[in-house]
């Protein structure tokens, strides 16, 4: 089965333009998962804009619940999340101007420093995953560096779809990379940017095990609720 994970940081977002405690993202995470998510990702930012590390240290105590911890290479996040002890980490790139992550790890530039992180968290038997871009090379390096799974930026997909331009080398170019990924035992996410749409387009690669969205998801919620949504996104995933 197809897994979803909801990502909440827009909730925390919005928690902290109240600079007050509601709504809360450690009820969020207890709440996404009773109405179907399969894991909740949160991202503890260098500049701590939405999830604080109160929120991550509480978020990943919650029982049975699958918390999938993005972090920078940063080494203050890293040993953060090592004592937070999340059931999954996936290493991004961060760029403090961003309003989000942009791409994927540049990992010809960083690979000994992120192979050094992957072990560190491993030992700890914790779920280890990349963000990249869809790029063979990448997969190649991933490889190399023994992560458990390879999270797919979608954002470039994402957005031709949007603008409503021709995005069929990108889905390709996803699709050869999933294939790619699982041939070598990783196992393969994607991320960034999606809606229905786009999910439904991706849900057709059967190689990707689980898809993270947060913008949508979160966003759409505001109209029809996150337990109608979530719904929502695990019909079209379960395709
Ligand atoms: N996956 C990763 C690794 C991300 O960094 C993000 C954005 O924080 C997402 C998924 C979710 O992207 P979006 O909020 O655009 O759905």
């Amino acid at each position: 089965m197809t897994r979803l994970g909801v990502n909440i940081d827009h909730i925390a977002t919005l928690r902290n333009a109240r600079g007050e405690h509601h709504p809360d993202p450690i009820i969020s995470a207890k709440y996404v998962k009773k109405v179907g998510a399969d894991s909740v990702t949160i991202h503890l930012r260098e500049d701590r804009r939405h999830i604080k590390d109160i929120d991550a240290k509480r978020i990943c105590s919650i029982k049975n619940l699958d918390v999938n911890l993005e972090i920078s290479t940063n080494k203050k996040i890293v040993d953060i999340a090592m004592k937070i002890n999340p059931d999954f980490i996936c290493i991004v790139p961060e760029n403090r101007k961003e309003i989000t992550t942009e791409g994927g790890l540049d990992l010809i530039k960083n690979k000994n420093r992120i192979q050094r992180i992957v072990l560190r968290f491993k030992k700890k038997k914790i779920r280890t995953s990349l963000f990249i871009n869809p790029s063979l090379k990448d997969i190649e390096i991933s490889n190399q560096i023994n992560v458990d799974c390879i999270e797919i930026h979608t954002g470039k997909l994402a957005n031709l779809v949007k603008l409503k331009k021709d995005y069929s080398k990108e889905l390709e170019r996803i699709k050869k990379c999933s294939v790619y990924a699982n041939s070598l035992g990783i196992e393969v996410h994607a991320g960034h940017g999606l809606d229905y749409k786009t999910t439904k387009i991706l849900s057709k690669i059967r190689e990707i095990k689980e898809f993270n969205i947060g913008h949508y998801l979160i966003g759409e919620s505001i109209f029809h609720g996150l337990k109608k949504v979530i719904n929502n996104f695990k019909k079209i995933i379960k395709n």
